[in-house]
């Protein structure tokens, strides 16, 4: 496995819609290990291809405790959203900022795992959120695009100097 690195916004690489996968090989397995091994060593507890600049529709998350519940979405599609929840969210492509973003409560999503088999999974909660916002990536989308143009300048604004602090 190896460690990937991660395209820190405002790399317009993040922009790039990924494509749906295809193919289901040992490239894709190791995509996805990698995947696991870069989010963990972040730490983070989601990442999208997009973000290691790879432009598939992968995803992988783990929002457990003990960090022993992996879990990996292909071809991710939302049949179903419903409720609303507001939850203050991070990304590993936006060191050191957090903020509070709107979503969908629950979310029932049909995907395929590395090996290319479909399941339909729900998704309620700080997972949901977590899924939302990786798909978000998937489709070219950052977090702070669902903020308003005030609040979105002065995170960035905060993003840029924590960058020059850290330069
Ligand atoms: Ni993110």
């Amino acid at each position: 496995m190896a460690i990937l690195s991660i395209l820190e916004f405002p790399d317009p690489r993040l922009r790039t819609k990924a494509r749906p996968v295809a193919v289901f090989d040992a490239a894709l397995k190791k995509l996805a290990a990698d995947m696991f091994e870069t989010m963990y060593a972040a730490p983070g507890v989601g990442l999208a291809a997009t973000q290691v600049d790879v432009h598939q529709q992968v995803l992988v998350a783990d929002m457990s405790e003990e960090r022993d519940q992996p879990l990996v979405l292909v071809n991710a599609r939302i049949l179903e959203r419903s409720g609303e929840q507001v939850y203050q969210e991070g990304c590993l492509s936006f060191p050191g900022i957090f903020a509070d973003v709107t979503r969908a409560l629950r979310v029932r999503i049909a995907a395929q795992d590395v090996e290319g088999h479909a399941f339909e999974r729900e998704f309620e909660g700080p997972l949901a959120v977590c899924v939302q916002h990786e798909m978000d990536h998937l489709a070219g989308k950052v977090f702070v695009d669902h903020l308003s143009p005030l609040k979105r300048s002065l995170l960035l604004k905060r993003l840029e100097k924590r960058r020059k602090q850290s330069a």
